[in-house]
């Protein structure tokens, strides 16, 4: 069967294309990828040969938006520590009590049902808010079964709903109880947990959670040394809390990204630039947690770094799923214009899962994951705060979101074609 040809006109595209950023025009799309991208009106021949017109001329397009940094598999819910947060507790006092350690527990006494649906409910709002593609992190079983159980369920969602997955393995997140230090479980995640991973090929990423009293930078510099002789890519949670140099890390390794970065040096920020290393930024985390400062985007983006946004989804600092929150922050607390917010929930945030050449661009020969957002300009959209502009979203040329519902039908094609592919 032919794929379908469709037609999609406005006069505010943002293509994240750094060759013709802005288009006020129209875009075509065949099947499940994008045929071009054209300044103007349509002529009469382009229109004979669509099957499919929609209309967006006040409303902006982009590429569909990509969230690269989410810890989706979790148990439980953490509102118990608000009341310790209002009243002034900082986020290493809960953790020392509760905090990961007490979604880790929730989390292996989940069924694996459960996690799937609490999983699958996450992730249908991450699509009515205008997300495509997630990268996904496991880090809340640190045990051999629980991480397990979570990177398979990563493996399974794309099965189920329409969001693409990027799996991280994070057993470096917290140390469990049954290990007396971060340096005897570090060892078992280079001796045990990283082969398993790698001989299932259940992650592309292996992150960890470089901090004071966490994983120290030479506990963190042992694990992502073996990770990557493993054949893993990196991430690296650096410089979040405590200036400890995991962004210089990061970019000595030549990681595919470092996280947070509140406390990174200008030292690091340089290395970062010469490594091509990605920042993923995250402000509402800063907002939720209640502190003062914001990663120094702006510093970063005059020194050549690359900068992509995410939210950070986690019950402890971030239970969000709306990325168009971290754009908000992005553009108020760090003061990123419209347009650096648009690159880094797309172009930029695709670098940093590796995905830069297939996603987070509307040019020719990309996927078709789009989505639209019921504003007439990338200002408009950062001016009208607080709310869900997004009213579609095609994912891999299939219409999924129309007027704000979710098309089950378009999802369940989308499904099929994804079957499809894998037999
Ligand atoms: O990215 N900082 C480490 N990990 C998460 C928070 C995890 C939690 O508190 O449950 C983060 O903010
Ligand atoms: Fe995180």
């Amino acid at each position: 069967m032919k794929n379908k040809r469709s037609l999609i006109l406005s006069h505010s595209i943002f293509t994240a294309d750094p060759q013709q950023e802005k288009v006020d025009g129209y875009l075509l799309m065949e099947g499940q990828r994008l045929l071009d991208v054209k300044p103007g009106t349509p002529s009469e021949e382009v229109l004979k040969s669509v099957d499919e017109m929609l209309d967006f001329r006040n409303k902006t397009v982009c590429p569909g938006l990509i969230d690269p940094h989410t810890h989706l598999i979790f148990g439980g819910s953490r509102e118990n520590e608000l009341a310790l947060k209002l009243a002034g507790a900082s986020y290493m006092e809960i953790h020392k009590e509760g905090g990961i350690k007490s979604t880790v527990r929730k989390t292996r006494e989940a069924s694996l049902d459960e996690l799937r649906h609490k999983a699958l409910k996450s992730l249908e709002s991450m699509l009515l808010h205008g997300t495509t593609t997630v990268e996904a992190k496991s880090g809340y079983g640190l045990d051999k079964e629980t991480e397990l159980r979570s990177l398979r369920l990563i493996r399974e969602l794309p099965q189920l709903q329409a969001l693409d997955l990027i799996p991280t393995y994070l057993g470096a997140h917290d140390v469990p109880p049954e290990f007396d230090s971060a340096e005897q479980y570090a060892d078992f995640i280079i001796e045990e947990m990283l082969p398993l991973v790698k001989k299932e090929d259940l992650a592309q990423f292996v992150d960890i959670f470089c901090e004071k009293g966490i994983f120290e930078l030479e506990t963190s510099r042992r694990i992502a040394e073996a990770a990557k002789a493993e054949g893993f890519k990196l991430k690296i949670h650096a410089d979040e809390i405590a200036p400890l140099g995991g962004a210089g890390l990061a970019a000595d390794l030549h990681a595919t990204s470092a996280e947070h970065l509140m406390s990174i040096s200008d030292q690091d920020i340089h290395k970062m630039a010469a490594s091509g290393t990605v920042a993923v930024l995250l402000p509402a985390t800063s907002y939720f947690l209640m502190v003062k400062d914001f990663a120094p985007a702006r510093k970063m983006l005059e020194a050549g770094v690359h900068v992509a946004l995410a939210s950070d989804f986690n019950p402890g600092s971030s239970p969000c799923e709306n990325l168009q929150m971290a754009m908000f922050m992005a553009c108020y607390e760090m003061k990123l214009t419209p347009e650096e917010i648009l690159r880094a929930v797309t172009r930029e945030a695709a670098r940093a899962i590796s995905r830069e050449d297939e996603i987070g661009q509307l040019k020719k020969g990309f996927l078709a994951d789009i989505t639209v957002f019921d504003a007439p300009s990338p200002a408009y959209l950062l001016y009208h705060f607080g709310i869900n502009s997004v009213c579609d979203v095609f994912k891999s040329g299939e219409h999924v979101v129309r007027n704000g519902c979710i098309s089950t039908a378009a999802v369940a094609s989308l499904l099929a074609s994804r079957r499809g592919a894998e037999q």
